[in-house]
């Protein structure tokens, strides 16, 4: 029998232990918590061998952890997107089976021994690459954010959707192993009057972007793999291009051809999509590069505090398509007060950084929101400055401040302060 007295549970919160001047755990002590004197049943039976999970896949009770899709946004799931779920991740890295989706016309089924990469175009010998010439190319390894250029881009005119998944997560940050780019170009030989370069997607909406040479000659990949293994399909398996920093509607998945010209092209979506609306009317038909944005993970709608008061950690993420992030300060009385905020892990060009920022909740209603700062000495804008030089009718490149609101309860929701 066992001995130990019975504790109540407000005996249990007394004893909690004082680390730094606040409560953070309880005091070492069995009694009344079956968690720790009972035998659970993962340690009473053998568990499954080596060969249960001969491709592994995360705990079952992990099982919330998934992209999802907002129902009404699109009319079709072959043209849609889904979104990351950034307030269940940490560090940089997104895991690739969380890695937002955007297609037009579905995931296209590539079978890897009949991909063919075609340069044609302005070039001195137009070419034919099989996936195994790919491979013979020097390769790199680099980590770089993929961001939407929709990205944000229903919240223009007011705060909309309640979570960062929604909010923020058509973005993700990969480590890629590719060619250059540059490899394949130099080997066909551009001409002299090659000023332009469009990638084409296998799949069904064939798509083509315009993008400069001096950018594909710069630091654009030839990916195959990411995280380590191969590209999953959803991610344009088995080859994409890697566009560091620039709208991902560039970075053309499952590619399979590269035409040099002297003049960029008239795509398709153009005139509706990926050109910005000005408050004048005018329209800005190229943006490239992404600008400094960051966003609270946590707390978030979809992540509410929970506990009462004291040690509270807060955390999120940051990236600029023009260089790193420095600095990124946090707010937690919606923009009156500012403090640095801890960044941790590797601050790599044009990736995420992640940050913290640790403070003692006294159990107040809280306006958290964070401004990230480039190497470029850019500063995220607020959402009013943003505004006041583009309007509202755009939807792309809103990397204006978000703001949650969370309660004496704990629970976040999106808002705006003015
Ligand atoms: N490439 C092809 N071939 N087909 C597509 O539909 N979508 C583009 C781009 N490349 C797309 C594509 C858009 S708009 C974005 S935002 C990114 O791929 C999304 O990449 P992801 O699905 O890996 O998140
Ligand atoms: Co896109």
């Amino acid at each position: 029998m066992n001995e130990t007295p019975k504790t109540s549970r407000r005996g249990f919160l007394a004893g909690a232990i004082a680390a730094g001047g606040a409560t953070v755990a309880a005091k070492a002590n069995a009694a009344g918590d079956p968690a720790i004197t009972e035998l659970q049943d993962w340690s009473v039976a053998l568990g499954e061998g080596v060969d249960a999970r001969p491709y592994g896949y995360p705990s079952e009770y992990e099982a919330h952890v998934k992209r999802r899709s907002v129902e009404w946004l699109t009319a079709d799931p072959v043209s849609s997107v889904n979104f990351t779920p950034l307030h269940e991740l940490d560090g940089i890295i997104t895991p690739n089976g969380l890695c937002f989706e955007r297609h037009h016309a579905g995931i296209a089924d590539v079978d890897p021994a009949k991909y063919r990469l075609m340069i044609n175009g302005l070039v001195d010998t137009p070419l034919v690459f099989t996936l195994q010439d790919l491979m013979r190319f020097p390769r790199e390894n680099r980590v770089h954010f993929l961001e939407c250029a929709a990205n944000s881009g229903m919240e223009w005119r007011g705060a909309q959707l309640n979570g960062c998944q929604f909010t923020h997560g058509m973005i993700h940050n990969v480590m890629y192993t590719g060619v250059p780019l540059r490899y394949l170009l130099e080997t066909a030989g551009v001409k002299t009057n090659g000023k332009w370069i469009m990638p084409e997607g296998a799949d069904a909406s064939a798509m083509t972007r315009s993008i400069p040479i001096e950018k594909a000659m710069d630091d654009c990949l030839v990916a195959f793999k990411m995280n380590g293994e191969a590209l999953r399909p959803e991610q344009g398996y088995p080859v994409r291009l890697v566009v560091p920093g620039w709208e991902g509607n560039m970075w053309v998945k499952w590619m399979r051809r590269i035409e040099v010209g002297d003049q960029p092209w008239h795509h398709r979506e153009e005139t509706s999509k990926y050109t910005d609306l000005f408050k004048d009317g005018k329209a800005r038909r190229f943006t490239w590069e992404m600008d400094a944005k960051s966003v609270i993970t946590n707390p978030s709608p979809q992540s509410p505090i929970l506990h009462k008061s004291g040690p509270t950690v807060l955390t999120g993420v940051a990236w600029s398509g023009r260089g790193t992030i420095p600095r990124v300060d946090v707010s937690i009385d919606g923009g009156k007060n500012w403090a640095e905020a801890r960044m941790s892990g590797p601050s790599l060009d044009k990736s995420m950084h992640r940050f913290y920022y640790e403070f003692d909740w006294d159990g107040s209603p809280l306006l958290l929101q964070s401004r990230a700062h480039d190497s470029t000495g850019y500063v995220q804008p607020t959402k009013s400055e943003l505004r006041a030089i583009r309007g509202e009718n755009s939807i792309y490149h809103n990397n204006g401040i978000q703001t949650w609101y969370v309660n004496e309860k704990g629970i976040a929701e999106n808002v705006e302060v003015s």
